[in-house]
């Protein structure tokens, strides 16, 4: 009786350990950052700037200063989306004009996760949190709508 070709075997073996052990794996993070922009937008911004970023969300209403219109950001910096700035004013750091105080929360503590590193000044690369470039992201995008 021919014996069955150990290495072909062996090679069989592998490739079904292998099989398993990937699916085995907690799986490599699926980055879509496009939607996960979206929804943290949808969950912590649209209240107040509205879905498209007009400035029109329900909370909006009475609200002294309004929500600023964050399609017009872009526009309003000669032509470049402000990404820095967004995503200071976003976590809550107050860069000049005498601090925050406005009725916008500061959203930084919902916003800890893995950084990524993002070029904040000319040369300086700045660990960012993944989440809060993923909502200037898509803030930048409401402006190209
Ligand atoms: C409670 C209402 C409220 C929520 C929620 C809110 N904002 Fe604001 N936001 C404001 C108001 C009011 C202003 C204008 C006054 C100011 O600058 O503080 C503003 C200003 C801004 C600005 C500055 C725009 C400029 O003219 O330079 C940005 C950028 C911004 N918001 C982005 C966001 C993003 C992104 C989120 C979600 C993470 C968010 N905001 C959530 C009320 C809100």
């Amino acid at each position: 009786m021919p014996r069955p070709p150990r290495k072909a075997l062996v090679a069989a073996g592998l490739i079904i350990a292998l099989g398993a052990l990937a699916a085995c794996l907690p799986g490599l993070p699926q980055r879509d950052p496009q939607a996960n922009g979206a929804r943290l937008y949808a969950d912590y911004c649209a209240a107040c700037h509205g879905p498209g970023g007009k400035g029109d969300g329900p909370g909006a209403e009475g609200l002294k200063p309004r929500p600023a219109d964050l399609t017009r950001l872009a526009a309003r910096n000669h032509g470049t989306f402000p990404q820095v700035q967004v995503m200071a004013k976003v976590y809550g750091y107050h860069q000049g004009k005498g601090g925050g105080g406005g009725p916008m929360p500061e959203f930084g503590p919902l916003l800890e996760g893995p950084t990524v590193l993002v070029e904040t000044a000319p040369g300086v690369m700045t660990p960012t949190p993944e989440k809060l470039v993923a909502l200037a992201e898509h803030v930048e995008r409401l402006g190209r709508n």
